[in-house]
């Protein structure tokens, strides 16, 4: 598979799937205080497997796919979106008692949140997921996201286009990319600062390369292909010049929301 950007196209998805594993477990190890805040723990996903086996089983199945339109594992609702929408769909009931209203401890109530969020899989991955409105709030205002990334036609293009990363990504490698960019960023994609040898300097995100040339698109959103006998000075540097990092976790939760919403559809 392979993504049109300016015209060119280049491989992408396969890369990023296999990437992405890999990245995630690193970066889970190296920063496991940091991630904390960011996820449920897995005590909570345990709790919170005891509490579906013994209350919602019977309905939703063991899989989470019997009641028809929704399926638990997958994060299929009919109208909840936010973990508080899970909040108050178990607490308050739906659809005149068909699914009853229960009377759960707050760690119980949080622990079965967190098992649907890791999937239904008692050692799964459990990202919280915040309010999309909210999300979209932050993507265009303090977050700054919109300054480098598109979305749906709108925006720059020094960054991927994120108008369909919802279906491409899993919450889990999104919020990667939130709380620790440098990590996720693709060895190709780094930033790179170029001299030539009329002694232009030019700025801008590497798309490819190969041993004689490099492609990349510059701080003027221009595609530019580089010989690079002809270049004086080639820098690429390790991480994006600035990345998302300044949200706290409640927030980077709901541009996550924002983001899975986000399925190429306008
Ligand atoms: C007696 C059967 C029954 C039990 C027990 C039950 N549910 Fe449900 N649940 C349903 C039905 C039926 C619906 C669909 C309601 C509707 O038509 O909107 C539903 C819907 C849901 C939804 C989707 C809401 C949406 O917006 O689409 C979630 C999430 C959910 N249940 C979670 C749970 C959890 C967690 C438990 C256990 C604490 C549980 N359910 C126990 C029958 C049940
Ligand atoms: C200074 C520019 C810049 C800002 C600001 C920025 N990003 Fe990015 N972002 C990038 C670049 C460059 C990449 C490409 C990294 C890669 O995939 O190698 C990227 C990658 C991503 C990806 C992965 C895209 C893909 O196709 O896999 C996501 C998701 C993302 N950013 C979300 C965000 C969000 C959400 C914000 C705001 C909270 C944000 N970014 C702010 C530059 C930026």
């Amino acid at each position: 598979m392979s993504i049109r950007l300016n015209g060119i196209r280049y491989p992408k998805i396969s890369l990023l799937a296999g990437m992405a594993g890999l990245t995630i477990t690193f970066s889970i190890f190296g920063r496991a205080q940091e991630l904390g805040d960011h996820q449920y723990t897995s005590e909570a996903i345990q709790a919170g497997l005891r509490v579906y086996s013994r209350e919602c089983a019977l309905c939703h199945g063991p899989q989470g796919d019997l009641v028809s339109g929704i399926n638990l594992a997958r994060g299929e609702f009919r109208s909840a979106q936010s973990d508080d929408d899970l909040r108050s769909v178990i607490s308050e009931g739906r659809a005149q008692g068909q699914m009853p209203a229960f009377d759960l401890r707050e760690t119980e109530l949080s622990g079965v949140i967190a098992y649907i969020r890791a999937g239904l899989d008692p050692d799964g991955v459990a990202i919280p997921i915040g309010d999309a409105g909210r999300g979209l709030a932050l993507f265009q205002g303090k977050g700054e996201c919109a300054s480098c990334h598109r979305v749906n036609g709108t925006g720059p293009r020094i960054a991927p286009d994120l108008s369909a990363i919802g279906v491409q990504r899993s919450p889990a490698s999104l919020q990667l990319n939130l709380i620790d960019p440098a990590a996720a960023i693709l060895p190709i994609n780094r930033p790179v600062r170029i001299v030539t040898r009329n002694e232009e300097t030019i700025t801008g995100r590497r798309l490819n390369e190969d041993t004689y040339t490099v492609q990349l698109i510059d701080s003027n959103e221009q595609l530019r292909s580089l010989i690079k006998s002809d270049l004086v000075t080639y820098e690429i540097s390790e991480a994006p010049s600035k990345g998302p990092t300044h949200l706290t976790p409640a927030e980077v939760a709901d541009v996550i929301a924002y983001l899975l919403t986000l399925d190429g559809d306008v």
